[in-house]
């Protein structure tokens, strides 16, 4: 507490913010029990910050800002998916004021930040194997858990790291060797002005499980972003000069999706006991407020309007108002683009299968999500305020197309 306090006597300078004082007590007790005291003085912390930030906006300020506030939702009584998984540090969408520095555009940085999530990931297992980390130490996994979860880990990276040009980097050993090289890779990664992903892990609780919970979920988030990404593009290019363009976005994006199976199978090693106990603290986040996923369905199709009036868009308001609003969607513009003679033959017939690859493998996505979910939730409702695994059975069969 005493270089918080110290710190707090002075200038309150964001750059000497002591970040480890405050994660370490973070860490010892897990977020939902930490301290009014010391909540307390965060939430000084963060007026004396924001009392600067008027005439200091500089990228310090920026985020001990975003960190005050993942730190402080559950003290303000506001936590919910985009705080518990620290999205706004790891400058991925989640409201209407999304930060998209030039940096984190492109499809390099997108790789970049999923194998350095997913390596995090498994470099914590291996240290939590050899025991050279007492965070998070309840529940640990055995010794052949952890050499899956590795295997699986490399298996979800091997596309980023290829198209990244450097899967040579990663060897043929052992699980663990080949987790160690993807987690030395990873270090690399890192440019300048790049989120610190330590200060985006952040458990309510102190299970160990908890940790490959949040990473999964946000490499997926970093997934959804990018495919949104490409949709987005793909609908500027089928109501744009060269809609056969469209073909190449929406190829990638459905790569991208299908490649990102072993992440499925890797949370799937998750311990059910652990999920449960954890999840006990997490009431409030739930992925039904993922704002990239509820985009990438909404550029697909306009959604219908109960589902559009339903709890699945009340849960993210600035989506629900886009679609309102007349968001293009890649059916309609292809639907022009076809009608108006600018798409035809082969072309659109490229598009065309595209865009049933791509509902495949988001049908597919959906499959495999409510599949996990029963098992580890069984008939328990969900942390979003539906009833559970009903609510995705029932979404899951919903046309990512209209049929
Ligand atoms: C232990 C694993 C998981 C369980 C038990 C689970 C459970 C659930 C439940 C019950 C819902 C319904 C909303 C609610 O009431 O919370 C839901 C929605 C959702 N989940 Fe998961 N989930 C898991 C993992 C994941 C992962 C890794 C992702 C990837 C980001 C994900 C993405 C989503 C999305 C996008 C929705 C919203 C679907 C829609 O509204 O159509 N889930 N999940």
């Amino acid at each position: 507490m005493r270089p918080l306090i110290h710190w707090l006597s002075g200038p309150a300078e964001p750059r000497s913010f002591p970040y480890s004082v405050v994660l370490e007590e973070f860490h010892r007790t897990g977020k939902h029990f930490v301290g009014k005291g010391f909540l307390a003085m965060l939430d000084s912390a963060r007026r004396a910050v924001t009392s600067r930030a008027a005439d200091d906006g500089d990228a310090a300020t920026r985020q001990l800002t975003a960190f005050l506030d993942v730190a402080l939702d559950k003290w303000d009584g506001r936590y919910d998916y985009c705080s518990y998984l620290a999205l706004r540090l790891l400058r991925l969408p989640c409201g209407s004021d999304d930060p998209t520095p030039a940096a984190m555009a492109g499809r390099q940085s997108r790789d970049r930040l999923l194998v350095r999530l997913v390596a995090d990931a498994l470099a914590f297992e291996l240290a939590a194997a050899a025991r050279t980390t007492d965070f998070l130490p309840q529940e640990r996994p055995g010794s052949a858990v952890v050499a899956k979860r590795c295997r699986l880990g490399v298996r979800a990276v091997t596309a980023p790291l290829t198209r990244l040009g450097l899967a040579q980097a990663v060897g043929t050993g052992t699980p663990a060797s080949t987790a160690a090289d993807v987690h030395a890779v990873a270090r690399d990664l890192v440019f300048p002005g790049d989120p610190s992903l330590r200060l985006t892990m952040l458990p309510v609780h102190v299970t160990h499980d908890e940790y490959l919970f949040i990473r999964v979920l946000q490499s997926y988030e970093c997934l959804f972003a990018a495919i949104a990404d490409e949709l987005r593009a793909a609908v500027a290019a089928l109501a744009g000069a060269a809609p056969g363009t469209a073909a190449d976005r929406l190829g990638y994006a459905c790569d991208l999706l299908r490649a990102a199976g072993p992440l499925f199978s890797l949370l799937a090693t998750m311990q059910p006991q652990s999920f449960r106990t954890f999840r006990q603290y997490t009431e409030g986040a739930s992925a039904i407020q993922s704002r990239s996923y509820k985009l990438i369905e909404s550029l697909c199709r306009r959604p219908e309007a109960d589902r559009l009036e339903s709890v699945a868009y009340q849960s993210v308001p600035e989506i629900q108002a886009r679609v309102r609003d007349g968001q293009p969607t890649i059916e309609q513009t292809y639907r022009s683009a076809v009608a108006d003679g600018r798409l035809s033959g082969a072309e659109g017939v490229l598009v065309a299968r595209r865009m049933a690859a791509f509902a495949g493998a988001l049908m597919q996505w959906r499959r495999t999500h409510l599949r996990l979910a029963t098992r580890m939730l069984g008939m328990r409702s969900g942390t979003g305020y539906t009833e559970g695994t009903p609510y995705l059975a029932a979404v899951s069969a919903t046309p990512v197309f209209t049929p």
